[in-house]
C-alpha cells in the first residue's frame, strides 16, 4: 500500500473515531484499516477520553490493551453502542460487505449484531459491483469432519481453498479453534439467499458476508473521503 493510500485510510479512521462520544462501548475491528481507527482512538484514550473497547479478535485485543484502551469481551457488556470495522468488499446502495480475509469473521459479526450502529472503514479499491467480485468468501467451519462443509459449500456451486496459516503452510486456525475455507462463488447476486443456505449447511459456524448490517460506510478515494448509507427501498 503506498504512503498515500495509507494517508486517505488514516484520514477515514479519524472521521469514523469522531463519532465516538465519551462512555461508549465500541467495537474494535480487526485489519490493517480497523487497526488506525484503535490507534487513534488510544491516543484520545491517553488524553483522558473515557471508553470501553470490545475487541473483534485477540489481535486487535493485543494492540488496543497495549495502547492503554480498556477492554471487555463481548459477553461482558451489555450492548454496544458503535462498531467500526474494515471490509474486503463493499456494495454501494445496499452496503452488503464481505469480511473475514483476516480471519475474525465470527467475532466481527457477533460484535456487529450487537451494537447499535455499525461502521466500516475501507479504501475505494474496496468498492464493487457485486460482493463477491474479487473476494472468496470465508466461511468458519468445525474442525472435525470439515470435508463435509466442504462439500455443502461446493454443491452451491463454490470453488473451495482451504485457508492456510502463510507462517506454517498448516490449515489457518481462527481464535474458535476453527478452519476456515475460502469458498469463491464469483460475483453474488443474491447474497441474503447465499447467505441462509450457507448457515443451513451442518459443520459451518458463520460466513463472511454482512446482509442488512452495515449503517455506514467510510470511503477513502483520492478526492478525500465519500461517506455511504444504505439505500432505502
Ligand atoms: C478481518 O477478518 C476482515 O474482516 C477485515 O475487516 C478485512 O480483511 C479488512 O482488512 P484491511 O483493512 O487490512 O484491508
Amino acid at each position: 500500500m503506498s504512503a498515500e493510500q495509507e494517508r486517505r485510510k488514516q484520514q477515514a479512521a479519524v472521521l469514523a473515531v469522531k463519532q465516538i462520544e465519551e462512555s461508549m462501548i465500541v467495537g474494535l475491528g480487526t485489519g490493517s484499516t480497523a487497526d488506525l481507527v484503535t490507534k487513534r482512538l488510544a491516543e484520545q484514550v491517553a488524553e483522558g477520553f473515557d471508553v470501553i473497547g470490545v475487541p473483534t479478535s485477540r489481535k486487535t485485543a493485543e494492540l488496543a490493551g497495549s495502547l492503554g484502551i480498556p477492554l471487555r469481551d463481548l459477553q461482558d457488556v451489555e450492548h454496544i453502542d458503535l462498531t467500526i470495522d474494515g471490509a474486503d468488499e463493499i456494495q454501494p446502495g445496499t452496503l452488503f460487505a464481505l469480511k473475514g480475509a483476516g480471519g475474525a469473521l465470527l467475532r466481527e459479526k457477533l460484535v456487529a449484531l450487537d451494537s447499535s450502529k455499525v461502521i466500516l472503514v475501507v479504501d475505494d479499491t474496496k468498492i464493487v459491483d457485486l460482493i463477491g467480485n474479487n473476494f472468496a468468501v470465508p466461511v468458519e467451519v468445525v474442525q472435525f469432519g470439515w470435508r463435509v462443509p466442504a462439500r455443502g459449500l461446493e454443491a452451491l456451486g463454490a470453488t473451495i481453498e482451504m485457508r492456510l496459516d502463510p507462517a506454517t503452510g498448516q490449515p489457518f486456525v481462527t481464535d474458535n479453534d476453527n478452519y476456515v475455507l475460502d469458498a469463491a462463488f464469483g460475483p453474488i447476486g443474491d447474497p441474503n439467499q447465499l447467505s441462509r443456505r450457507v448457515k443451513e449447511i451442518t459443520g459451518v459456524i458463520e460466513h463472511g458476508l454482512f446482509v442488512g448490517v452495515v449503517d455506514e460506510v467510510i470511503v477513502a478515494g483520492s478526492d478525500g473521503t465519500t461517506t455511504l448509507t444504505p439505500d432505502v427501498s
